[in-house]
């Protein structure tokens, strides 16, 4: 009898080590979601989508990892693509810094069943990536050459500093901006790359203004662009006679609008394209990849996320309409009253 207990006793000991040795999902059950999303360097803009990330993964109730090199590696990129696809994760959405150096790897990613996706930054024609969540980035640097052309009726040379001379987002910009002051009194100089490293920009942005002391204008492609333009300007005491207009709405970005240092930025959606992102590689998991594109109302592989034109004329509309649809941001107009609101002295 004795015998008997102790012998139940090791078998229940038994059966408590197998339990724990038994992995949390049970066989056959759906492997859990992961998304994983991989941007392209330091800075608040990106912080912007990981929020928009965050707030999916939460809102879906799926786990996702968010990463981002110090500033444009391309390196980088590819070896964290590898250890997800190690992982087996459901899905990555990447910004390629260089699509052309990406692609074998998000072919790789996609031949193991990973769904790839692209934000912020196209991939190649004909790529592994499944759809492209962003700005139509050729069109948004029109509006910013559309915008400075009317800021300086009279023309003249305009600098251009931009972080990659391969990323597709940063070369369709300035093609973009480009075509737009063709034919007009506007002296484009030859964009100049910081590899999005803001201390370079800054550097560059001095240069520029000291080779050119008859600098007119100044596009700032990349998110710290602009305010490096504005950092560069202040330091050569050219408020005013440097017109800037850039992308992005930063902290810093908006500080220089409300200083009048900055004329104009092309604000990207960037907090959505985290969003959508990860929306879209769940239903691309639970529904297949043509019906979740068509939920997600892509048009030939690409959801258009949309730009707004902010001036300091229209910084508090913006604010309110990001307010209300509940997107974070890191600046207030607050106590701030717009320069044409201001009573005349
Ligand atoms: C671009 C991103 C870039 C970021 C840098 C944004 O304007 O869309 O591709 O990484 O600026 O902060």
């Amino acid at each position: 009898m004795k015998l008997r207990l102790a012998h139940l006793g090791f078998l229940f000991f038994l059966s408590l080590v197998m339990t724990a040795c038994v992995p949390v999902r049970e066989a056959g059950a759906p492997p859990e979601t992961i998304i994983v999303v991989i941007g392209k360097s330091v800075n608040p803009y990106w912080s912007n989508v990981e929020k928009g990330v965050e707030a999916a993964g939460k809102d879906l109730g799926i786990k996702t990892v968010f990463f981002v090199p110090p500033k444009e590696d391309v390196a980088a990129q590819i070896q964290t693509m590898e250890t997800y696809i190690a992982q087996g994760v459901t899905g990555i959405a990447i910004a390629p810094s260089n699509p052309q150096a990406l692609e074998r790897v998000m072919k790789k990613a996609a031949g193991a069943g990973i769904f790839v996706t692209t934000l912020d930054t196209p991939p190649v024609e004909g790529s592994a990536a499944k759809v492209y969540i962003g700005t139509d980035n050729y069109g948004a640097g029109q509006i910013a050459g559309q915008t400075l052309t009317t800021l300086l009726p009279n023309g003249g040379k305009v600098g251009i500093v931009r972080g990659s001379d391969t990323a597709l987002n940063a070369l369709q910009r300035t093609e973009g901006f480009l075509a737009a002051v063709t034919g007009t009194g506007i002296k484009p100089l030859t964009p100049m790359n910081d590899q999005e490293d803001a201390a370079a920009a800054l550097q560059l942005s001095n240069s520029v203004i000291s080779a050119n002391p008859d600098l007119a204008g100044a596009f700032g492609v990349y998110a710290y662009n602009g305010p490096a333009w504005a950092t560069a300007i202040k330091e050569a005491k050219a408020v005013g006679k440097i017109k800037v207009v850039c992308f992005d709405t930063t902290t810093d970005t908006i500080n220089g609008i409300k200083e009048g240092v900055i004329d104009a930025t092309v604000a990207q959606r960037e907090y959505d394209m985290g969003y959508k992102s990860v929306q879209i590689i769940k239903l691309m998991a639970e529904k297949g990849v043509e019906p979740a594109l068509n939920e997600m109302g892509a048009m030939n592989g690409i959801v258009t996320t949309g730009v707004d034109i902010i001036t300091s004329a229209t910084l508090k509309d913006y604010e309110a309409a990001l307010d209300a649809r509940g997107i974070p941001h890191e600046w207030t107009t607050r106590g701030w009253t717009p320069p044409l609101a201001r009573p005349s002295q």
